[in-house]
Parts: C-alpha cells; structure tokens; sequence
C-alpha cells in the first residue's frame, strides 16, 4: 500500500483485486465459507486521504451514492481502531472513488484496509502488518488481504493471507458492467458439491512463478461464476458477447459483476480494447456495460 505525507495530509492509494482462482472448499456452521483463493492487487485506486482532528470521526467522498455514515466500512476501521486502542483523537476521511461499488474489486475492503495502515501511521500506533491484518478479519472476509496486497494464497474465511513473492508481469481488461452484485446474494445461492474436479491450485501458482501465460489462462477459476451468471442473465449476456470477441482468458473477478480478461502484455490490452469498441460491444444500447478498463498487476 503506498502512503505519503502531503502537508498534513496523509495520501494513501487503496487498489483494486482480482481473483485469478476462487474455490469454495465447503460452508462453515458460522455461515460463510471456507475458501482457497489467489488474490492480485491492480494499479485501479480509490486514493484515501486522511488528517487528524481533536475528535470524532467525519467522512468524505466524491462519490454521490456512497454512505458517509457510520455504515460505511471506513468509518467502522476507524471506530474498531479508536476503541481497541483507546484514542482520543479523531479524524476526518476523505474518499476518492475510481473502484466501482458491487464490481468484484475489493474496493470498500482496501479502502478499510488503507484506513487500518494510515491510522496507524497518524496515531503512531506502532502495529505490525499481522496485528493489522487481526483487526481487519473483523471488519470484513476480504480485508487482511490489502494489509499485504501483491500477490497472496488466501484460505479460511479470507482471514489467512499468504503472500507469494512472485510480481507477475500480467496485464488485464477489466470489463465493469454498469449494475452491481452483492456478494451475500452470491454466496447464498452457492450450491456445492455438483461440480466438476476444478484446476490444482497449487499448479496455477506454479504458472504464475513461471510466467507461463498459455497455462494461466487454462487455470483461471472461480467457483462462484456458474451461480452468478445464474442469478444475473444481463451479466451471462455481457458474457457471452466477451467470449465472441475476446475469446478465452475470461473470468468473472470474486462475486461479480467485473468480468476480467487476462493478457499477456500491453500491447494485446489495447488491441482487445480497440477491438470491442470497434465492434460495438462498449457502448452497444442496451449491454450493459459501464466502462472497460486497462489494468496491470502491482
Ligand atoms: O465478510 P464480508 O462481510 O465481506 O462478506 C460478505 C458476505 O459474503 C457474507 O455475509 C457472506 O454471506 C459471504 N461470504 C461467505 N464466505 C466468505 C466470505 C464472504 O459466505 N468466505
């Protein structure tokens, strides 16, 4: 995560993630599920700028259908931080918003995770990226993984984070269709144990240490997409039309609605990019698509 000093300003820029493998081992008696996941953090921010005041907590967004409430995850990081560590001092969030809300890209989740580090920053707190990491599983499933960002195998709920050293040089065409998904919708209507055998993760880890593009696309997984592309036909139609066009490579990111195409350079990007605008498929009446973006691992 990198973090600045601007003045009295605190900057921090809170990424994006995509899932290159999702799998859902079982459900847990606490409700959410057990899971085994790769998680990659893309160069798409929301930027977090942060300053401290004489108390209380006060939030800012540019974005108009964003709660600025104590329902916003941002402010529920800064409240667990203010109480677990007994701080008197308060302060005041602003949210620049460039991830889209419901898209499958963590953005609420790195915006808290981004709130946990700067506040430890701004309070000199002193916490390490483990300690961070416990206060974030409270906040949500996908949380501690933006403690560390890059590359991680992720297990249990989303609390166990292992980060893999390996800064893969892969590009992505994000394709963010213009409604949301909620993530509890998806998990609910889950049905496991009717599929077939999924990819080895370990086999997709071992493409990914060896930038071996060609196996990569044939490992991509996600347990999740069959039911959300189930749930939403609009998303199943997007789908469909990227298939056509961008033929394979394609995955829908963690529980949707962002469709990513993987690439092995700039270069194919912009070519896939040009392609579907020429072909219509971006601003086709009636897709369904809100924009697509050009995004690089980081
Ligand atoms: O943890 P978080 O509040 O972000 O999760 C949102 C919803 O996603 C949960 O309420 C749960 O229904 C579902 N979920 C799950 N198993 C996980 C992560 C999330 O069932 N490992």
């Amino acid at each position: 995560m990198q973090i600045t000093k601007q003045g009295k300003y605190l900057r921090i820029l809170s990424p994006a993630k995509v899932n290159l493998f999702l799998d859902v081992i079982s459900k847990r008696p606490d409700g959410y599920h057990e899971l085994e996941s790769i998680f990659q953090t893309v160069n798409l921010y929301d930027v977090i700028r942060m300053t401290g005041t004489k108390s209380g907590i006060r939030l800012r967004t540019n974005h108009p259908e964003l709660s600025v409430n104590k329902d916003n995850i941002v402010y529920k990081a800064a409240m667990l931080i203010k109480n677990e560590y007994r701080i008197k001092q308060g302060v005041e969030v602003f949210i620049d918003k460039n991830i889209p809300i419901g898209g499958g890209l963590g953005g609420g989740s790195s915006n808290a995770a981004s709130t946990l580090i700067g506040l430890n920053r701004l309070w000199e707190l002193g916490l390490s990226q483990s300690e961070l990491a416990l206060q974030a599983a409270k906040l949500g499933s996908d949380v501690p993984f933006f403690i560390y960002g890059g590359t991680a195998l992720v297990k249990g709920r989303g609390e166990i984070v292992f980060p893999l050293n390996l800064k893969p040089r892969l590009h992505y065409l994000l394709v963010v269709p213009s409604f949301p998904v909620p993530t509890k919708k998806v998990y609910q209507n889950l049905k496991l144990g009717l599929t077939k055998p999924n990819p080895d993760i370990r086999i997709l880890i071992k493409a990914l240490r060896n930038n071996n593009y060609t196996a990569l696309t044939r490992l991509l997984y996600n347990r999740l997409e069959t039911t959300v592309l189930q749930l939403y036909p609009d998303l199943r139609r997007i789908y469909e039309q990227l298939i056509e066009h961008l033929y394979d490579g394609l995955l829908v990111s963690g529980s949707g609605s962002t469709i990513f195409r993987l690439c092995r350079s700039e270069k194919e990007v912009k070519g896939l990019t040009e392609r579907l605008s020429q072909d219509n498929i971006v601003t086709g009446r009636g897709m369904g698509i809100s924009k697509v973006l050009e995004v690089t691992t980081v």
